[in-house]
Protein backbone atom coordinates (compact mmCIF):
# COMPACT_ATOMS: atom_id res chain seq x y z
CA UNK A 1 0.00 0.00 0.00
CA UNK A 2 1.13 3.33 -0.91
CA UNK A 3 -0.31 7.34 0.61
CA UNK A 4 0.23 9.63 -2.42
CA UNK A 5 -0.57 13.44 -2.73
CA UNK A 6 -2.35 14.44 -6.40
CA UNK A 7 -1.75 18.29 -6.45
CA UNK A 8 -4.83 19.24 -8.63
CA UNK A 9 -5.93 22.40 -9.79
CA UNK A 10 -6.68 24.25 -6.55
CA UNK A 11 -5.70 21.83 -3.92
CA UNK A 12 -4.21 18.83 -2.97
CA UNK A 13 -5.77 15.30 -2.77
CA UNK A 14 -4.11 12.69 -0.02
CA UNK A 15 -4.92 9.24 -0.99
CA UNK A 16 -3.84 5.38 -0.59
CA UNK A 17 -3.83 3.14 -3.18
CA UNK A 18 -3.22 -0.30 -3.24
CA UNK A 19 -3.27 -3.50 -5.63
CA UNK A 20 -3.51 -3.69 -9.67
CA UNK A 21 -6.55 -4.61 -11.96
CA UNK A 22 -10.51 -2.95 -12.32
CA UNK A 23 -10.14 0.22 -10.38
CA UNK A 24 -12.17 0.18 -7.28
CA UNK A 25 -12.50 3.63 -5.59
CA UNK A 26 -13.37 3.64 -1.82
CA UNK A 27 -15.12 6.23 -0.19
CA UNK A 28 -14.84 6.46 3.65
CA UNK A 29 -17.42 7.89 6.50
CA UNK A 30 -17.70 10.66 8.79
CA UNK A 31 -15.70 11.74 10.67
CA UNK A 32 -12.75 9.40 9.56
CA UNK A 33 -10.29 9.55 6.38
CA UNK A 34 -8.87 6.93 4.25
CA UNK A 35 -7.25 5.09 6.94
CA UNK A 36 -10.93 3.33 7.27
CA UNK A 37 -9.74 1.16 4.29
CA UNK A 38 -6.85 0.01 5.41
CA UNK A 39 -8.07 -3.78 6.10
CA UNK A 40 -8.83 -3.85 2.85
CA UNK A 41 -5.73 -1.60 1.40
CA UNK A 42 -3.18 -4.51 3.59
CA UNK A 43 -5.12 -7.36 1.61
CA UNK A 44 -6.33 -6.02 -1.99
CA UNK A 45 -8.34 -8.75 -3.26
CA UNK A 46 -7.03 -10.03 -6.78
CA UNK A 47 -7.57 -8.35 -9.79
CA UNK A 48 -8.45 -4.78 -7.97
CA UNK A 49 -6.77 -1.94 -7.63
CA UNK A 50 -7.76 0.14 -4.60
CA UNK A 51 -7.80 3.56 -4.37
CA UNK A 52 -9.40 5.65 -0.82
CA UNK A 53 -8.91 9.49 -0.61
CA UNK A 54 -9.29 11.15 2.06
CA UNK A 55 -12.41 13.43 1.59
CA UNK A 56 -11.71 17.40 0.83
CA UNK A 57 -11.05 18.45 4.18
CA UNK A 58 -10.33 15.09 5.75
CA UNK A 59 -7.17 13.74 6.54
CA UNK A 60 -4.08 15.15 4.21
CA UNK A 61 -6.61 16.32 1.88
CA UNK A 62 -6.81 19.92 1.49
CA UNK A 63 -10.35 21.84 2.40
CA UNK A 64 -9.59 24.50 -0.56
CA UNK A 65 -13.42 26.12 0.98
CA UNK A 66 -14.62 27.76 3.58
CA UNK A 67 -16.41 25.35 5.92
CA UNK A 68 -19.51 26.02 4.73
CA UNK A 69 -19.03 25.95 1.35
CA UNK A 70 -18.98 22.12 0.76
CA UNK A 71 -21.74 20.11 -0.31
CA UNK A 72 -22.10 16.06 -1.65
CA UNK A 73 -21.94 17.41 -5.08
CA UNK A 74 -18.22 18.99 -4.27
CA UNK A 75 -17.08 15.50 -2.72
CA UNK A 76 -18.42 13.73 -5.85
CA UNK A 77 -17.16 16.19 -8.36
CA UNK A 78 -13.56 15.87 -6.52
CA UNK A 79 -13.60 12.01 -6.51
CA UNK A 80 -14.23 12.69 -10.34
CA UNK A 81 -11.37 15.00 -10.76
CA UNK A 82 -9.19 12.75 -8.95
CA UNK A 83 -10.36 10.00 -11.31
CA UNK A 84 -9.43 11.77 -14.11
CA UNK A 85 -6.09 12.49 -12.90
CA UNK A 86 -5.34 9.00 -12.22
CA UNK A 87 -6.39 8.76 -15.89
CA UNK A 88 -9.35 6.49 -14.58
CA UNK A 89 -12.23 6.99 -16.92
CA UNK A 90 -14.73 4.25 -15.26
CA UNK A 91 -14.17 2.56 -11.69
CA UNK A 92 -16.46 0.65 -9.15
CA UNK A 93 -17.18 3.15 -6.63
CA UNK A 94 -18.06 2.05 -2.47
CA UNK A 95 -19.05 4.21 -0.19
CA UNK A 96 -19.41 3.51 3.65
CA UNK A 97 -22.43 5.74 5.45
CA UNK A 98 -21.15 9.70 4.39
CA UNK A 99 -18.86 7.84 1.92
CA UNK A 100 -22.23 6.43 0.61
CA UNK A 101 -23.88 9.86 0.12
CA UNK A 102 -21.00 10.91 -2.24
CA UNK A 103 -21.19 7.47 -4.08
CA UNK A 104 -25.01 8.70 -4.80
CA UNK A 105 -24.30 12.50 -5.72
CA UNK A 106 -21.46 10.52 -7.68
CA UNK A 107 -23.97 8.36 -9.85
CA UNK A 108 -25.95 11.65 -10.17
CA UNK A 109 -23.60 13.49 -11.57
CA UNK A 110 -21.69 10.78 -13.50
CA UNK A 111 -23.45 7.34 -13.83
CA UNK A 112 -21.83 6.26 -17.25
CA UNK A 113 -18.31 7.03 -15.08
CA UNK A 114 -19.43 4.01 -12.46
CA UNK A 115 -19.27 0.43 -13.37
CA UNK A 116 -20.22 -1.15 -10.03
CA UNK A 117 -21.62 0.24 -7.14
CA UNK A 118 -21.20 -0.57 -3.18
CA UNK A 119 -23.11 1.22 -1.04
CA UNK A 120 -22.29 -0.19 3.11
CA UNK A 121 -24.00 1.12 6.01
CA UNK A 122 -25.51 4.43 3.96
CA UNK A 123 -29.38 5.28 3.14
CA UNK A 124 -30.52 7.43 0.92
CA UNK A 125 -32.85 9.67 2.16
CA UNK A 126 -32.31 13.57 3.59
CA UNK A 127 -31.69 14.31 7.22
CA UNK A 128 -34.89 14.81 9.47
CA UNK A 129 -35.80 17.45 11.10
CA UNK A 130 -34.48 15.58 14.02
CA UNK A 131 -31.24 14.48 12.15
CA UNK A 132 -30.78 18.32 11.22
CA UNK A 133 -30.61 19.69 14.96
CA UNK A 134 -28.51 16.80 15.91
CA UNK A 135 -25.83 18.34 13.28
CA UNK A 136 -26.46 21.69 14.82
CA UNK A 137 -26.11 19.54 18.25
CA UNK A 138 -22.33 18.05 16.64
CA UNK A 139 -21.22 21.57 15.49
CA UNK A 140 -21.72 22.96 18.83
CA UNK A 141 -19.66 19.73 20.08
CA UNK A 142 -17.00 20.80 17.34
CA UNK A 143 -16.77 24.40 18.45
CA UNK A 144 -16.52 23.43 22.03
CA UNK A 145 -14.41 20.23 21.86
CA UNK A 146 -12.84 19.89 18.40
CA UNK A 147 -12.58 16.90 16.58
CA UNK A 148 -11.80 15.44 20.30
CA UNK A 149 -15.45 16.06 21.29
CA UNK A 150 -16.94 14.54 17.89
CA UNK A 151 -14.85 11.52 18.38
CA UNK A 152 -16.42 11.00 21.92
CA UNK A 153 -19.87 11.25 20.61
CA UNK A 154 -19.70 9.32 17.90
CA UNK A 155 -17.49 6.05 18.87
CA UNK A 156 -20.29 4.34 20.87
CA UNK A 157 -22.47 4.38 17.80
CA UNK A 158 -19.42 3.97 14.99
CA UNK A 159 -18.17 0.70 16.40
CA UNK A 160 -20.88 -2.66 17.14
CA UNK A 161 -21.34 -3.91 20.95
CA UNK A 162 -19.35 -6.85 19.78
CA UNK A 163 -16.41 -4.67 18.48
CA UNK A 164 -16.68 -2.40 21.43
CA UNK A 165 -16.45 -5.82 23.48
CA UNK A 166 -14.12 -8.08 21.76
CA UNK A 167 -11.67 -5.36 19.89
CA UNK A 168 -11.22 -2.88 22.30
CA UNK A 169 -7.34 -1.47 20.13
CA UNK A 170 -10.04 -0.40 16.97
CA UNK A 171 -11.89 1.64 19.34
CA UNK A 172 -8.24 3.30 19.93
CA UNK A 173 -7.33 3.07 16.04
CA UNK A 174 -10.55 4.64 15.00
CA UNK A 175 -10.08 7.43 17.64
CA UNK A 176 -6.63 8.38 16.03
CA UNK A 177 -8.24 8.63 12.35
CA UNK A 178 -10.76 10.90 13.95
CA UNK A 179 -8.34 13.31 15.48
CA UNK A 180 -6.49 13.36 12.48
CA UNK A 181 -8.78 15.66 11.10
CA UNK A 182 -9.01 19.56 11.76
CA UNK A 183 -12.26 21.09 12.90
CA UNK A 184 -12.92 23.23 9.65
CA UNK A 185 -12.93 19.63 7.37
CA UNK A 186 -15.37 18.31 10.11
CA UNK A 187 -17.73 21.20 10.27
CA UNK A 188 -17.46 21.30 6.12
CA UNK A 189 -18.87 17.88 6.15
CA UNK A 190 -21.43 17.91 9.27
CA UNK A 191 -22.78 21.22 7.49
CA UNK A 192 -22.99 19.39 3.89
CA UNK A 193 -24.52 16.01 5.44
CA UNK A 194 -27.25 18.72 6.87
CA UNK A 195 -27.80 20.05 3.53
CA UNK A 196 -27.67 16.88 1.65
CA UNK A 197 -30.72 16.13 -1.17
CA UNK A 198 -32.94 13.05 -0.86
CA UNK A 199 -31.36 10.64 -3.58
CA UNK A 200 -34.67 8.00 -3.01
CA UNK A 201 -35.60 8.80 -6.56
CA UNK A 202 -32.30 8.41 -7.47
CA UNK A 203 -31.87 5.08 -6.84
CA UNK A 204 -34.41 3.34 -9.25
CA UNK A 205 -32.35 4.74 -11.63
CA UNK A 206 -29.07 3.00 -10.94
CA UNK A 207 -28.73 0.71 -13.63
CA UNK A 208 -24.50 -0.82 -12.50
CA UNK A 209 -24.59 -4.17 -10.64
CA UNK A 210 -25.11 -2.78 -6.83
CA UNK A 211 -24.30 -4.24 -3.49
CA UNK A 212 -26.02 -2.99 -0.56
CA UNK A 213 -23.94 -4.13 2.59
CA UNK A 214 -24.98 -3.36 6.27
CA UNK A 215 -23.42 -4.11 9.62
CA UNK A 216 -26.13 -6.64 11.45
CA UNK A 217 -25.22 -4.01 14.85
CA UNK A 218 -25.75 -1.01 12.76
CA UNK A 219 -27.72 1.30 15.03
CA UNK A 220 -26.76 4.49 13.05
CA UNK A 221 -28.38 3.17 9.41
CA UNK A 222 -29.41 0.08 10.51
CA UNK A 223 -29.83 -3.20 8.31
CA UNK A 224 -33.62 -2.49 7.50
CA UNK A 225 -32.93 0.58 6.24
CA UNK A 226 -30.08 -0.75 4.12
CA UNK A 227 -32.27 -4.03 2.91
CA UNK A 228 -35.02 -1.79 2.04
CA UNK A 229 -32.99 0.19 -0.13
CA UNK A 230 -31.35 -2.58 -2.04
CA UNK A 231 -34.71 -3.42 -3.00
CA UNK A 232 -35.38 -0.03 -4.68
CA UNK A 233 -32.09 -0.42 -6.87
CA UNK A 234 -33.03 -2.56 -9.97
CA UNK A 235 -29.89 -5.00 -9.76
CA UNK A 236 -29.29 -4.76 -6.04
CA UNK A 237 -28.01 -7.50 -3.66
CA UNK A 238 -28.14 -7.33 0.19
CA UNK A 239 -25.43 -8.63 2.21
CA UNK A 240 -25.18 -8.17 6.26
CA UNK A 241 -22.21 -8.40 7.74
CA UNK A 242 -21.99 -10.63 11.02
CA UNK A 243 -20.27 -9.15 14.58
CA UNK A 244 -20.28 -5.39 13.16
CA UNK A 245 -21.65 -2.21 13.39
CA UNK A 246 -21.78 0.70 11.50
CA UNK A 247 -17.98 0.68 10.44
CA UNK A 248 -18.66 -2.99 8.62
CA UNK A 249 -15.51 -2.93 6.62
CA UNK A 250 -13.27 -2.13 10.03
CA UNK A 251 -14.93 -4.55 11.99
CA UNK A 252 -15.32 -7.43 10.07
CA UNK A 253 -13.14 -6.81 7.36
CA UNK A 254 -13.29 -10.78 5.85
CA UNK A 255 -16.87 -10.91 5.19
CA UNK A 256 -16.79 -7.49 4.09
CA UNK A 257 -14.09 -7.61 1.03
CA UNK A 258 -15.85 -11.16 0.31
CA UNK A 259 -19.25 -8.94 -0.01
CA UNK A 260 -17.24 -6.12 -2.08
CA UNK A 261 -15.72 -8.11 -4.76
CA UNK A 262 -18.54 -10.18 -4.49
C1 LIG B 1 -20.93 8.40 8.76
O1 LIG B 1 -20.55 7.36 9.31
O2 LIG B 1 -20.45 8.78 7.69
C2 LIG B 1 -21.99 9.22 9.44
O3 LIG B 1 -22.44 8.55 10.58
C3 LIG B 1 -23.11 9.52 8.53
C4 LIG B 1 -24.12 10.45 9.15
O4 LIG B 1 -23.89 10.97 10.24
O5 LIG B 1 -25.16 10.67 8.51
Amino acid sequence: MISKVARLSTRSVRYLEAGSGTPFVLLHGFPLGAEQWLPQLVQPPAGWRLVAPDLRGFGGSGLGAAPDGVTMATYAADVLELMAHLEIPKAAVAGLSMGGYVALALVRQAAARVTRLVLADTRATADSVEGRAARDRMLEILGRDGPLGVGREMLPKLLGETTRRAQPDLTDAVRRVIENNTPDGLEAAIRAMKGRADSTALLGTIACPTVVICGEEDVITPPAENEAMSRVIPNATFVTIPHAGHLSNLENPAAFTAALVS
